[in-house]
Order: structure tokens, then C-alpha cells, then sequence
């Protein structure tokens, strides 16, 4: 796993929508999985600043969702769907049909699990995908225990991830929706190149745990330690317990330019 600590958010989403114009320019058509949160918020607005400066052209681009509420009615505008096309796809110029999202209203969920599991697949995979972490070490909305292997499907919300995303829902926790649709662990890790940008102290415990902790399903993020290229973009106080923090600094001080992100 690479490690890379940035002194602040703004520099990390500014790392990161480097590595994405990158990626556009030796595949325009690419998938990119974008995650919600506010975490990758600095990503999208450099992202945004780089297209409007002409040093990225997303207009092939594809854009897929990580994971969605279950039962919000649709256009509600805190629906990852909303959030998604609010904040990334309208941005970037794109439309709606270069995005594709699991239906949270649908009828039939584990069917709309299934079909959107299968739909990444045939898009050809997600080329990069774009993770937060939450404070018990979720990515996406795959709570502590999920399965490592797992693809997409409904989960729970655990009472600590309700509260902290009430913020999203007039800061009223019995409008946040106890179900939510997930890309599995197993259906993110097979995303080509997996990149978590998390930031602030209330990241740092997770952090320390996904990076230096031992795989385990009681913090899903450290299956990234099974992805052969995945990173991770932390600040200098979500880095505050990683006790290599030192290491990494080092390490990617001393890249060379062309190895990128
Ligand atoms: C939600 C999302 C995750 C996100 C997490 C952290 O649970 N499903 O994808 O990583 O929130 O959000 P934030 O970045 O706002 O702390």
C-alpha cells in the first residue's frame, strides 16, 4: 500500500485529480468510481479547476457510484445519486448517461444489487476508484464484518455511521435510512487502482488501523492491503497514528517522478 501524507486536504484532492488527469489522458473513456462523504470534495473541486483550465478532458469519461441509500424517494437530493451528479458529473460537464449507480427505489433491491454488480463488470471494471473511510473503518457502506469477498448488496447502517451522516439529514437521525446498497469489498478490490483520500483527527484511529492493522473484517478498509495499487492520501491529522508515519514520508519523497501517485 502506498502512503502519502499531504499537509492538507486542498493538496491531496490536488494529488489525486492529477493522478485522474493522468489516467484520462492515456484512457479517455476510463470508469471512475466516485465515492460521497466530504472527504472527496477537494478532489472534484481540483478536478473541476484543472477541466475549466483545459488540462483535463473528461468529456469520454464514465463515472460509477460506490453506494446508495435504500428507500429515498428518487431526486432526493441527498440520494447518492443527487449528491453524485450534484457534486462530480454537472462539475465536469458531463450528462446522465455517462453515469451509472445502483436504484435504491427499485422494487426488487436484491435484484438491483445484482444487476449493478454485473453492469460494472461489463462496462469493463472501474479504472480508478475514489474511497473515504469511515470512523469505524468502512468503505462505502460495508460496516465492520463485512465480508471481504463480498459483492454488492444491502447492508445495515450500524448506529455510529446513522449518526455521523445525520449531518446530511438536518442533522435528524431518524431521517438517515437504516438500509443502504454497497459495492461489495470483493467488487471494490477489483477496481484497477483504489484511492483513499481521508482527512482530520476523527480519521486518524481508522487510518492507523487500515494501514498498519492487521486485515481483518472488523475494519473493512484494510482489505486494501490485498489490492496491488492501492493509496492512500492522508492529512498530517489523520496521519497523527501511523507509526511509520516517518517511513512514508520518506518513501515518497524519494519516488521518482514518473512512478506518479
Ligand atoms: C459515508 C459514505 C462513505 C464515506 C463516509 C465518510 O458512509 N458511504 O463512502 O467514505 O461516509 O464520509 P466523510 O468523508 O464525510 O467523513
Amino acid at each position: 500500500m502506498e502512503v502519502v501524507i499531504v499537509p492538507d486536504a486542498r493538496t491531496g484532492g490536488e494529488l489525486i485529480a492529477a493522478a485522474i488527469g493522468r489516467l484520462l489522458s492515456h484512457k479517455p473513456d476510463a470508469l471512475l468510481g466516485v465515492a460521497t462523504g466530504s472527504s472527496p470534495l477537494p478532489i472534484y473541486e481540483a478536478l473541476t479547476a484543472k477541466v475549466r483550465a483545459g488540462e483535463a478532458d473528461p468529456s469520454r469519461a464514465r463515472i460509477c457510484q460506490l453506494d446508495e441509500y435504500v428507500g429515498l424517494p428518487p431526486g432526493h437530493p441527498e440520494s447518492y445519486r443527487s449528491v453524485v451528479l450534484r457534486e462530480v458529473v454537472e462539475p465536469l460537464g458531463l450528462t446522465e448517461s455517462s453515469f451509472m449507480g445502483p436504484d435504491g427505489s427499485a422494487e426488487d433491491i436484491e435484484g438491483a444489487c445484482a444487476a449493478y454488480d454485473r453492469a460494472l463488470g461489463e462496462a469493463g471494471g472501474v479504472d480508478l476508484q475514489l474511497l473515504g473511510i469511515g470512523t469505524d473503518g468502512h468503505i462505502g457502506f460495508n460496516e465492520p464484518c463485512s465480508s471481504l469477498a463480498s459483492r454488492t448488496r444491502i447492508k445495515t447502517l450500524t448506529e455510529q455511521t446513522r449518526v455521523d451522516n445525520a449531518r446530511f439529514f438536518d442533522n435528524d437521525i431518524d431521517q438517515v435510512p437504516h438500509h443502504v446498497i454497497t459495492q461489495g469489498i470483493g467488487t471494490i478490490l477489483e477496481a484497477r487502482h483504489l484511492v483513499l483520500l481521508a482527512t482530520g483527527e476523527g480519521k486518524a484511529e481508522a487510518v492507523a488501523q487500515t494501514v498498519e492493522g492487521p486485515v481483518a473484517a472488523l475494519v473493512p478498509a484494510s482489505a486494501l492491503q490485498l489490492h496491488p495499487h492501492a493509496t492512500v492520501v492522508v492529512d498530517e491529522a489523520a496521519a497523527s497514528k501511523l507509526k511509520l508515519a516517518d517511513y512514508f514520508r520518506a518513501t515518497y519523497a524519494a519516488k521518482p517522478a514518473w512512478q506518479g501517485l
